[in-house]
């Protein structure tokens, strides 16, 4: 069976993260969407994601390094999600620490809709602070 790994913190889950596990259903047999813990994001508890019956894909969450994660769940490729290039920056760099820490497997990027660029979970969180 071949499992996808789809890391991020998700805080929260948002329609651009649902679009990207769509399309990595497509090519994989089973994504694992996986929530990093970030020791550098505050909020220690980001609810779990809503996310809607799309296929075979579970939800775990992880401490430590994502190469090490992978390797525990026999992964065998990382899904990644690109609205815009500032996406592809901050990932390329990603990708470079992962590989430099000696993740084995490659890392898939899928292009995000693009009636869904704007989306993000800063904002949301931002739109959520403002609602108050
Ligand atoms: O949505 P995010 O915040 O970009 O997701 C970050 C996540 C969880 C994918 C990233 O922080 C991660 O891979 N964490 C595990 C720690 C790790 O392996 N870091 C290696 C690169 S420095």
């Amino acid at each position: 069976m071949r499992i996808a790994v789809f890391p991020g913190s998700f805080n929260p889950w948002h329609d651009g993260h649902e679009d990207v596990l769509k399309k990595a259903l497509k090519a994989f047999d089973k994504v694992i969407v996986a929530r990093g813990r970030n020791p550098d994001k505050t909020k220690a508890n980001p609810p779990r994601p809503n996310i809607v019956w799309l296929g075979n894909f579970e939800f775990q969450e992880f401490d430590g390094l994502l190469k090490d994660f992978v390797v525990k769940v026999g992964a065998c490729a990382v899904i990644k999600g690109l609205r815009n290039e500032n996406d592809f920056r901050y990932e390329l760099e990603q990708q470079y620490w992962n590989e430099d820490l000696g993740l084995q497997i490659p890392t898939v990027y899928v292009i995000t809709d693009r009636n869904l660029v704007h989306m993000s979970s800063s904002a949301l969180r931002m739109l959520e602070k403002l609602k108050k």
